[in-house]
């Protein structure tokens, strides 16, 4: 609870636009305790609960991580439902681009991030890779299970929503195909952080995202909790890694039936071992 409680606290002060300093004006302490609230260091004392609700304009239960869900986190728990794969069963081209720039010649710890209802995780498993996965739907993680079964398998799968999941174990390869557009631009820095932190050093990124474009016309799933990015936006967060390959491609879809088309950025950033960075 305690990190949890830290990370609302962090996520809530900064949605409402208010410094740490700020905060502790309104709440009559010093900045040094919200930092350390923030950095699980240490947690408010109880009877601050009401005004820190009140000003960061959140119920206690929310800020304290009892969220019941009154509102469903996706469209894809609806989507998932059928016994068809939505998705397909074929891996996403981006997976090869793994194969081909860290093949599983030793043991390597790959976690797809929002891996739906598991084609790549199924596939990098497949191929030798000790894979761990996971999915903010319930269906999505049962069709994933189902599928390593049929393929004969094994994946650590688990329900965990990206917006609150953070690492706490490192990986060699972070793998995310078409679901970081779920995070809010203001909080990308912040997990980004998180996943780079927990990532073995020669270790792997690779990352496709839904990018804006003019010339573009908004995808028919109408997704209110979706945010695409900017071109260019996600080689940003990694300016102090290399970049093993980046594209940005256009591509026909027909997800919901209604043939369209995204625009996205593909990115294979390696983590570059610390004797060689000054
Ligand atoms: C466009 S689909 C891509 C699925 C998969 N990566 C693939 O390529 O087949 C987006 C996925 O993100 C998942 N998702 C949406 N919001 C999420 C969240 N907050 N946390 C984790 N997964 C989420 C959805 O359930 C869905 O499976």
């Amino acid at each position: 609870m305690k990190d949890k409680l830290a990370r609302n606290i962090s996520i809530y002060r900064k949605e409402r636009g208010l410094t740490q300093e700020e905060l502790a004006q309104h709440l009559g302490i010093s900045f040094q305790a919200i930092s350390k609230w923030e950095n699980s260091q240490s947690m408010p004392d109880i009877t601050l609960l009401p005004a820190l609700s009140k000003i960061l304009e959140v119920s206690v239960d929310k800020l304290l991580g009892y969220v019941v869900q009154d509102k469903k986190i996706t469209i894809y728990e609806d989507e998932y439902q059928t016994e068809e794969y939505y998705w397909g069963t074929e891996p996403n081209r981006a997976c090869y681009q793994v194969l081909q720039l860290m093949p599983p010649t030793k043991p390597l710890k790959l976690l797809d991030v929002g891996c739906g209802e598991g084609k790549d995780a199924v596939f990098f498993a497949r191929n030798g890779y000790e894979v761990s996965a996971f999915d903010v739907t319930d269906a999505g993680i049962e069709k994933t299970r189902r599928l390593a079964d049929r393929i004969g398998v094994h994946l650590n799968v688990f329900k965990a929503d990206l917006l609150e999941y953070r690492l706490d174990t490192h990986y060699d390869i972070i793998f995310s195909s078409g679901d970081l557009h779920y995070i809010k631009p203001e909080y990308r820095t912040e997990i980004f952080a998180n996943y780079k932190r927990f990532t073995n050093e020669n270790g792997m990124h690779v990352f496709t995202v839904f990018v804006n474009k003019p010339f573009i016309a908004p995808p028919p799933e109408k997704e209110t909790n979706a945010y695409a990015w900017h071109s260019g936006e996600l080689l940003a967060h990694y300016h102090d890694w290399l970049i093993r390959d980046s594209a940005e491609i256009v591509f026909d879809c027909n997800s919901s039936g209604i043939p369209h088309q995204h625009a996205m950025t593909n990115m294979a950033a390696q983590k570059v071992p610390s004797v060689l960075r000054p």
